[in-house]
């Protein structure tokens, strides 16, 4: 299944609206991830924090993958982000789609996708 599918499948935008703010109600309580956001246009901009949900989704292209290095590169050698942070993310984006009842099939095909980018997001 290819990312449009996935994309679709789980319900596309509208899904989106529905989870965007538990999820980062999620981020933004858990201390281990918050600091990241705290100086970030990711802390207020609903339309950037719907971007980045929509990549979490799967919803991204190949051609994203190196801008995904590029956004995350500052926070990878200097803050030092890490396995630790991508792991936490995975979590509370899964949970957000278990809370929001989302098939337990197109949450592991999600997860499949998003740990797809781990190697880009971390910069190695
Ligand atoms: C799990 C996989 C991840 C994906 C797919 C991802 C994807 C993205 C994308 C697409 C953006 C740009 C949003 C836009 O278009 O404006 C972004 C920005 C950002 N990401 Fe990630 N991200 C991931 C993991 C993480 C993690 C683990 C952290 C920190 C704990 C993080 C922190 C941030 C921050 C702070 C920004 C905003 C950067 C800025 O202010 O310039 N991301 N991410």
């Amino acid at each position: 299944m290819d990312n449009e599918d996935i994309f679709e499948k789980i319900g596309g935008k509208l899904t989106v609206n529905i989870i965007v703010d538990p999820f980062f109600e999620r981020i933004l309580n858990d201390d281990k991830i918050a600091p990241f956001f705290s100086d970030s246009y990711l802390d207020s901009q609903l339309a950037a924090r719907k971007r980045f949900l929509t990549t979490l989704f799967g919803g991204y292209n190949d051609s994203d993958l190196e801008r995904m290095r590029e956004i995350h590169k500052s926070m990878v050698e200097k803050d030092g982000l890490n396995d630790k942070h991508f792991n936490a993310m995975l979590i509370h984006l899964k949970n957000t789609l278990l809370e929001a009842e989302i098939s337990p099939e197109l949450i592991s095909q999600v997860m499949e996708r998003t740990e797809g980018t781990r190697k880009y997001v971390l910069c190695r």
